[in-house]
């Protein structure tokens, strides 16, 4: 299988556990997307549930589909959260946010009763941090947070828009992608990143996922966290 048909086998195992009535947080990235596609196709024939959508772009792909979406201020909670991932390990740990999204998928994978992770094969990783770990950032902060990010032990750098200009999230902020290396223990370096001022989220989700579906060339695999 290829990583798109791998991609595409995991998003469809996913969209089987939505259920008609749910609040469903919809993920982004390209295999969200296709997980996106296929609720916008199970709307059409009939399903009624409500998204919360975790980007900007993955809002605009809904309201194409026709899939009612809503702010987190219409909702007491939500049923199931379906999201990518830059990487996985064998605890379910993941770092996420290579799409820059990883501040508002943290929110609403925090407020889901169960977050299913969608990926192809290349994201079940030993050891995290091969992907560069993203970190949101207040742009006052920037300057400063550089070389405090450095002083943890990674090599941060800007994320830049192709035309050379600094990426801003759907909040309005920096993103450092920061290389720790091998990222032995991944408690206690969200620990420290969560304790910097002017750091805004970072992308290791830890203690969030409950499924994981990993798109194989044998089908999918299926990890229960
Ligand atoms: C966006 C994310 C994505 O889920 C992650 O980057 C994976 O994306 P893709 O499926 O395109 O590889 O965290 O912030």
């Amino acid at each position: 299988m290829t990583e798109d048909e791998q991609k595409q086998a995991a998003a469809e195992k996913a969209v089987t556990y939505i259920r008609e009535g749910m609040v469903v947080g919809l993920g982004t990235g390209s295999c969200a997307a296709k997980m996106v596609d296929l609720v916008g196709a199970k709307v059409k024939a009939g399903l009624s549930i409500t998204g919360i959508p975790t980007s900007e772009a993955t809002a605009a792909q809904a309201r194409d589909l026709g899939i009612p979406i809503v702010g987190l201020e219409a909702v007491d909670k939500i049923d199931l959260t379906i999201d990518g991932t830059d990487e996985v390990d064998p605890q379910g740990r993941l770092i996420k946010g290579g799409g820059g999204a990883h501040l508002r998928e943290k929110i609403v994978a925090s407020l889901s009763d169960r977050m299913i992770v969608v990926a192809e094969a290349k994201k079940k990783v030993p050891v995290l941090g091969a992907f560069k770990l993203p970190v949101e950032v207040i742009r006052f902060a920037a300057p400063a947070l550089k070389s405090r990010l450095a002083a943890l032990g990674s090599t941060p750098v800007l994320r830049q828009k192709p035309d050379g200009t600094p990426f801003v999230s759907d909040e309005g902020n920096y993103i450092f992608d920061c290389d720790f290396g091998k990222i032995e223990d991944p408690e206690r370096l969200a620990l420290s990143l969560s304790t910097l001022p002017g750091v805004v989220e970072h992308g290791l989700f830890i203690g969030f996922a409950d499924l994981i579906i990993i798109g194989t060339d044998n089908g999918v695999e299926i990890i229960e966290v």
